[in-house]
C-alpha cells in the first residue's frame, strides 16, 4: 500500500501503477476510520481493479465554532485497517497541499447546499464540495464511494457531479450501525457513556416512522409526529432538525411521502428522506432512513441495496 502526500505521487500512481484506463474507486474520508468507512472500501474493492483512500479534516467543511481542532486524527491504526482492507493508495496531505497560498475557488452547490446540514452549518457543502472536486480532479476514479449515513452529503455529490460533467459513477453504501442501532461515526467518541447510551434516540425515532411506513401511514404531519414524540422521551437531546424531504433536491415533503410508484419517478429513485440532526452535549450526530413504501413492512432499518447514480 503506497502512502502518498502529494497531488504529484498520486498522479504518478494513476498513470503508471493504476494506470488510466484500468477501473479506480475511491474513498473520500476525514480518517478515525471506522466499519463504516471500511464498508466502503469493500464495495469499492469488490468493483474496482484500484482502490485509493483519502484522508484529510478538510478545514473549509469547518464552521468557525466547529471541532475542526478536536476532530479526531488516529492515522496510525487507519493505514493498519486500510492496509488489511486491500487498499493500493492512501492519500494524506497536508493543508498546504490541498489549498496553498492564495487558493480562493470555491464551488457553491446553490440551492441544495444549504439546506439540512447546510442550514445548520452554513458553508459546510460549499467546502465538501470544493474538496471533493479537487478529488475528482486528482484521482480520475471510475467510481467515488459515499455512506447514505450522510444523505444530504449524497445529494450534493450527486448534484455535483452532474452540474460539472464529472464523468464518475456515484455509489451510495448503506449506513454501517451499532448492535443498538446508532450509526457508527468518527464522533462517537466523543460521547460520554451517558450520552452513548441517549443516543440510541436518533434511530429509534426513525425506526418508528419506518414501522408506521410499513403499515400504510403516508401523511408527512402524522410521520414526523411520531418521530418526535419519541425523540421528546430523551430530555438530554437538543433537536437540530427533523424532516421529511425529496432526497435528490432536500425539498419538504409536506403533504405526505411518495408511495410506491412514485418511488421510481427520476426525481426521486429511492424513495423519501427522513433526516434527523441535533446534539448530546458538544456532539453533533445525524442520522436518516430512506422511506420505501413497498419495502420497509418487512426490510429492517435500513437494509436496502446501495443505489448506483450512473
Ligand atoms: P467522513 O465523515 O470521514 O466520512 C467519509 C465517508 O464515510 C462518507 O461518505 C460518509 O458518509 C461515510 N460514512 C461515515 N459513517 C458511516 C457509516 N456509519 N456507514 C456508512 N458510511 C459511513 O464525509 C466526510 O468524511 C467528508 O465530508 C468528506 C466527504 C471526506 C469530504 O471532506
Amino acid at each position: 500500500m503506497k502512502i502518498a502526500r502529494t497531488i504529484a505521487e498520486v498522479r504518478d500512481f494513476r498513470m503508471k501503477e493504476s494506470q488510466s484506463d484500468r477501473s479506480l474507486g475511491l474513498i473520500p474520508t476525514m480518517g478515525a476510520l471506522h466499519a463504516g468507512h471500511l464498508s466502503l472500501v469493500k464495495a469499492a474493492r469488490s468493483e474496482n481493479e484500484r482502490v485509493a483512500v483519502s484522508i484529510f479534516v478538510n478545514p473549509t467543511q469547518f464552521g468557525p465554532n466547529e471541532d475542526l481542532d478536536k476532530y479526531p486524527r488516529t492515522f496510525d491504526s487507519d493505514c493498519a485497517l486500510l492496509l488489511e482492507s486491500g487498499v493500493d493508495l492512501v492519500f494524506a496531505p497536508e493543508t498546504g497541499v490541498m489549498y496553498p497560498f492564495g487558493f480562493s475557488t470555491t464551488i457553491d452547490i446553490g440551492a441544495v447546499g444549504s439546506r439540512l446540514d447546510g442550514a445548520s452549518r452554513p458553508g459546510h457543502f460549499q467546502g465538501v464540495a470544493t474538496v471533493v472536486a479537487k478529488l475528482f480532479n486528482i484521482f480520475t476514479p471510475t467510481r467515488a464511494y459515499f455512506g447514505q449515513k450522510d444523505a444530504a452529503q449524497i445529494a450534493v455529490i450527486r448534484k455535483l457531479i452532474k452540474d460539472m460533467e464529472f464523468p464518475i459513477e456515484l455509489i451510495a453504501c448503506p449506513t454501517i450501525r451499532e448492535e443498538d442501532g446508532l450509526a457508527l461515526s468518527s464522533r462517537n467518541c466523543f460521547l460520554n457513556a451517558q450520552h452513548r447510551r441517549e443516543a440510541i434516540v436518533l434511530s429509534r425515532s426513525l425506526s418508528v416512522v419506518e414501522r408506521l411506513v410499513g403499515e400504510g401511514e403516508l401523511d408527512s404531519a402524522v410521520l414526523l409526529a411520531a418521530a418526535r414524540a419519541v425523540l421528546s422521551k430523551e430530555p438530554a437531546f437538543r433537536l437540530d432538525y427533523l424532516v421529511l424531504v425529496n432526497p435528490d433536491t432536500l425539498e419538504d415533503l409536506p403533504e405526505r411521502i411518495y408511495s410506491s410508484d412514485e418511488a421510481t419517478l427520476p426525481s426521486c429513485p429511492k424513495g423519501s428522506l427522513l433526516a434527523v440532526a441535533g446534539w448530546l452535549g458538544d456532539t453533533r450526530l445525524i442520522d436518516n432512513v430512506v422511506l420505501r413504501t413497498e419495502a420497509s413492512a418487512s426490510a429492517p432499518l435500513l437494509q436496502y441495496d446501495p443505489v448506483i447514480y450512473a
